[in-house]
């Protein structure tokens, strides 16, 4: 058969059909189908189809150790929070982006230690505790934690200013699902612009800016683990985030405690900020079957 217009899905369908995966063969046939509609509705000039191989070479280029343009570029196109939502636990708290600086190991750290290895911040402390979607309360969970500093960025984008592991921390819930630790109100920050991605938010007049938030990945046996985020309310671009990751549960009030016994309790004086984030995790699928 001719490959024309009308005939060129079918072909490229049927070019499939041996895929001994069955999961694969449904995915290339929709991403042809999907791919053949686009490039119908679109019509591009063969320079712009060359501009979009550029472009993607560009993208690939730009990564390598400690830069994933290809995640950046997936997150501002609402591709990642999709991703995420379409997986998320139904009874548990919602998950949210894991971002591109999820890429070094955090330090080991005990309740009530502070991961604002600087001491140059107002002090902050965020303290929840995490349970079960019945309400029971988990002891032992890991909880890996990292975060912008009030100028808006993390250790590894600022190695001669930052000592590595600035911002991050390990935890594990006491007895009672309870965690506790010392930090500094995040800034809301650009994405890397310095790339691709960059040049397309430009292009497209938008901006690059997230909304101040702490890195969460809640983990516990026989639960589904949950990375998410807890938002500063009242944040700059809280209503804009530039890769679409807010949800309204977990934006939270950074409020000024004046609670001495909880100062005391925190290894802060009075006043400090305080966050309370709590954490659902959602029973596992295999241990409920
Ligand atoms: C982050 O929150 O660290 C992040 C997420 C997506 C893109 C860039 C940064
Ligand atoms: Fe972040």
């Amino acid at each position: 058969m001719d490959f024309t217009v009308e005939t060129a899905t079918a072909a490229v369908v049927e070019s499939f059909k041996n895929t001994e995966d069955p999961r694969l063969r449904q995915v290339l046939e929709s991403l042809t189908r999907h791919l053949h509609d686009f490039v119908r509705d679109i019509e591009p000039t063969m320079q712009e189809w060359e501009a979009a191989i550029d472009f993607l070479t560009a993208v690939g280029q730009k990564c390598d150790d400690t830069r994933q343009e290809f995640v950046l570029l997936s997150d501002v196109l609402g591709v990642s929070m999709l991703v995420e939502t379409l997986n998320g636990a139904e009874h548990g708290t919602e998950s949210t982006v894991l971002g591109p600086f999820h890429m070094t190991v955090s330090p080991r750290r005990e309740l009530g230690d502070s991961i604002d290895l600087l001491s140059t911040g107002r002090p902050c402390v965020i303290s929840g505790r995490v349970t079960s979607a019945d309400g029971t309360p988990l002891p032992g969970v890991e909880l890996d934690v990292w975060q912008c500093s009030e100028d808006g960025f993390y250790d590894v984008q600022q190695p001669d200013v930052q000592p590595p592991g600035n911002g991050r921390g390990l935890f594990r819930t006491d007895d009672e699902g309870r965690f506790w630790f010392r930090s500094v109100v995040p800034s809301h920050y650009p994405i890397p612009t310095d790339g691709p991605v960059g040049r397309l938010l430009e292009a497209t007049g938008r901006h690059p800016f997230r909304p101040a938030h702490v890195h969460f990945i809640a983990s516990a046996d026989g639960h589904q683990p949950v990375t998410t985020h807890v938002f500063v309310a009242g944040s700059p671009y809280i209503e804009s985030d530039a890769v679409f990751a807010v949800k309204r549960g977990l934006i939270t009030d950074f409020t000024e405690s004046h609670d001495t016994q909880d100062a005391d309790r925190f290894g802060v004086t009075a006043p400090f900020t305080h966050a309370t984030f709590d954490i659902v995790l959602a029973t596992a699928p295999e241990a409920t079957s």
